[in-house]
């Protein structure tokens, strides 16, 4: 396993998130058989899990990227969603599969689902690597999650902290003294 001496401590080993992966990928394959889905990878962050994801589906989809800021470098949402990168297709009557890496407030998915139904989708899912319930404020359900986490702030297979730590092939907790403006470096 490829940790890190920034890892407080590994909540999901490479074992365990490629299980459930293919899990969720299976369930997608069932739901989906004949749509032909397009799946949204909502970069950088999911980019890790996104791969992993598709090849585990049986079934005919189609792939988009996009790129969404609402972090910075910090630990907190700031709430504001910008678009940086646009998919490239039109969505009308299209079955629409957001794949993001953790669910936090909600905010980004919030405003991105607007967006891409208000595009002409015919309907728009949510799949994430992660779950973070307690820190919702925004009116979010995702549709498929691998994993339901406490509020922590977690790094490693395509999550980061200041671009940091997302080649970790396992997610765990980032240590405090990690984390910038940290008093106890
Ligand atoms: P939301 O809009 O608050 O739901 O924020 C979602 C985005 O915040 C995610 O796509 C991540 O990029 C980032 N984020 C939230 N929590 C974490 C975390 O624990 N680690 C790394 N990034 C996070």
């Amino acid at each position: 396993m490829k940790t890190h001496v920034d890892m407080e401590k590994v909540l999901f080993s490479k074992e365990e998130i490629s299980e459930k992966v293919a899990e969720v990928a299976k369930q997608i394959s069932a739901d989906y058989e004949g749509k032909n889905p397009l799946l949204i990878c909502v970069l950088k962050g999911a980019s890790v899990f996104f791969v992993d994801l598709i090849r585990e589906i049986s079934i005919d989809v189609e792939m988009e990227f996009m790129s969404v800021s609402s972090y910075g470098n910090s630990t907190q949402s700031s709430g504001r969603v910008k678009i940086e990168k646009d998919v490239g297709i039109d969505l009308t009557g299209r079955n629409v599969i957001i794949v993001e890496d953790i669910v936090d407030t909600g905010n980004t998915l919030f405003n991105l689902r607007k967006l891409l139904s208000a595009r002409g989708a015919s309907d728009v899912k949510i799949c994430c690597l992660l779950d973070k319930p307690s820190r919702r404020t925004a009116d979010i359900k995702p549709d498929y999650v691998c994993f339901e986490i406490p509020d922590e702030f977690v790094i490693g297979y395509g999550l980061d902290y200041a671009e940091k730590y997302r080649n970790l092939d396992c997610v765990g907790v980032i240590k405090s003294s990690a984390v910038m403006g940290s008093s106890s470096k």
